[in-house]
């Protein structure tokens, strides 16, 4: 790609970035508040069919608890998303002023996204039973992802930022059930992810032009360790979401039916986090054009090993 392509496209994440920009009181919230009758994350998510021994009415309260999870894990996510941002940001400092405005904004954006989060969690908990928690601390959380390479932590952000738009598109937009509020933090957030998985193709293509074959070897090593930190957050979630559904649900939940809950848990997160990101194509594309045989099947097998 020439110089001025570049450019040009970091000039495109601008206009959108403007284009699209949203508050999150006067267009997303608008004084609105949790409906406990409705269903926060739809089938496709949340995969209900895994959740066998449960009734229509538990299914809901399932769906409504991963998606107040679905909100904290983005949080947390952007949490070191926001950081490498930050981080590349200097790398532009007297280079392309459009560049460098791109990924300011990005950066606001995710500042926002995370106080957008962050409320929908409070909203939440008002309308929830008492005893769910969130179990990883985001700062702990990026400090781990951080410590690795910026190439596996671009493959990171660029896996999760296509994987908000596919979720939305695909699963969330079609499913009238939905609350309405939670379908809108949604829209809203897919709106601004979009030129943020612009961005981190371009910020990931920028990088990978300074490595040679032997680093780029273990930054694959990186990102599938990052995959593991990825997974073994998801793992602790699941384990303490089931278990609050289970003292909430209103029934007595015996260890076994437990045990199959955790997993169904975790079998709806790894789906919603790891392998919906991991086959969306364009990523494998991206992937692709960076990565040898032999390497991206390294990484294939280090998914398959999460199933
Ligand atoms: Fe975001
Ligand atoms: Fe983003």
């Amino acid at each position: 790609m020439s110089t001025i392509d570049i450019s040009e496209r970091y000039q495109r994440c601008v206009l959108a970035s403007r284009r699209v920009r949203w508050d999150i009181d006067a267009d997303v919230i608008r004084g609105r508040r949790f409906d406990m009758r409705h269903k926060f994350l739809p089938d496709g998510l949340v995969l209900p069919g895994e959740l066998k021994t449960l009734s229509i009415d538990e299914k809901r309260f399932a769906s409504q608890i991963q998606g107040r999870t679905y909100a904290n894990v983005f949080g947390l996510f952007e949490r070191f998303i926001n950081a490498k941002i930050l981080e590349l940001g200097k790398d532009h400092w007297f280079g392309d002023q459009v560049a460098l405005e791109a990924l300011v904004r990005f950066s606001e954006e995710e500042i926002k996204h995370q106080a957008l989060f962050r409320r929908i969690e409070a909203l939440i908990a008002d309308a929830m039973p008492p005893g769910y928690a969130f179990a990883t601390d985001p700062n702990v959380f990026a400090g781990e992802v951080l410590g690795r390479s910026t190439w596996a932590v671009l493959a990171l952000t660029l896996d999760i930022e296509l994987f908000t738009q596919l979720h939305y598109r695909e699963s969330i937009e079609a499913d009238a059930s939905l609350s309405e509020l939670f379908k809108d933090v949604f829209l809203f957030h897919w709106k601004e992810e979009s030129q943020h998985a612009l961005l981190d193709e371009l910020e990931w293509a920028r990088h990978d032009a300074t490595i040679d074959i032997g680093a780029r070897d273990l930054a694959i090593d990186d990102f599938i360790a990052l995959v593991g930190t990825v997974d073994g957050m998801l793992q602790v979630q699941a384990r303490a979401d089931a278990a609050y559904f289970a003292a909430r649900c209103g029934r007595t939940v015996e260890a076994g039916e437990a045990l199959k809950l955790e997993a169904a848990f975790l079998k709806a997160y790894r789906w919603q986090y790891i392998h919906s990101g991991a086959a969306h194509p364009h990523f494998g594309k991206v992937l692709a054009g960076m990565t040898n045989e032999a390497q991206r099947k390294r990484i294939g097998d280090a998914l398959a090993s999460l199933r």
